[in-house]
């Protein structure tokens, strides 16, 4: 078979040439980073664990009619997805306080915010992903107001899908992070839901324990990451059987 054509790797996937054109397809590595990749690991299974949920999360927002980029899972750590022009910004939507704006602000980790806060960066490795306003948005040309527009309201339709999915498995969505792409059909551009919804790129704690669930475990060192995220797919019933009965053969007598 013929090797298929990297188009780009990051620190969490890679990304290479589809089947077919407007097609790409989305690998998902063990490697996981914390504070712009000055912490690095290799974590077994977590790559297989954000593939099925990134899929289980994609999935449900296709269902409600949120568009996303996610055509289908191909294997245990490959997705099938429309290709999309990234919007250079991370979009971040908080619930409650927690990680840089409870630094910022000075607030206690878990207060519940007056309402839910959308907030941008500027995605770029090199500058640390600063955060920005959308007049540096509309100033730089990243996204116009019609973009701004419909980001934000897919930004808080994805919050509600999300916060109930989780809140219906005794989660709490405390905060999470998105990237939006453009898709162009015809003369006419669509924005979707890209990249990946996965407790990478969320902050989720037990609502009655308060025991985090996401990346948080390995950027604070707080215990095992791959018991943290099969707990979510378990109780989403993503996963019925462990990562480490999915990455490794048992022999069976
Ligand atoms: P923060 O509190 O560190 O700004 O993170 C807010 C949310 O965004 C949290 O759910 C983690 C997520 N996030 C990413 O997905 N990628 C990143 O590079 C960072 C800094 C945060």
């Amino acid at each position: 078979m013929a090797r298929r054509k990297k188009i780009y790797e990051g620190k969490a996937k890679i990304l290479y040439e589809g089947p077919e054109p407007g097609t790409i397809v989305q690998y998902f590595k063990d490697d996981a980073t914390a504070f712009n990749a000055q912490k690095k690991a290799t974590i077994e299974g977590k790559g297989v664990l954000n593939n099925r949920l990134s899929e289980f999360f994609m999935t449900g927002l296709n269902n409600i009619g949120v568009p996303t980029h996610f055509i289908k899972r191909l294997n245990m750590r490959e997705q099938l997805c429309r290709a999309c022009e990234i919007i250079p910004l991370e979009i971040i939507v908080r619930n409650y306080a927690a990680g840089s704006l409870a630094t910022r602000l000075g607030l206690e980790e878990g207060m519940a915010l007056p309402r839910p806060i959308v907030e941008y960066c500027y995605k770029d490795d090199k500058l640390g992903d600063p955060m920005v306003t959308e007049e540096h948005i509309a100033a730089f040309g990243w996204a116009s107001q019609q973009d701004m527009d419909d980001i934000l309201a897919l930004s808080l339709r994805v919050n509600d899908f999300l916060s109930g999915v989780m809140m219906a498995v005794g989660i709490r969505l405390v905060d999470f992070k998105i990237e939006i792409g453009r898709v162009y059909e015809g003369d006419f551009q669509r924005l979707v839901v890209a990249d990946e919804i996965s407790p990478d790129s969320c902050r989720l704690w037990d609502i009655e324990t308060g025991q985090k669930l996401d990346k948080d475990v390995f950027r604070r060192d707080l215990g095992n990451l791959t018991d943290a995220y099969s707990e979510v797919a378990k109780r989403l019933g993503v996963l019925q059987q462990s990562p480490a009965s999915v990455t490794k053969p048992t022999l069976i007598n």
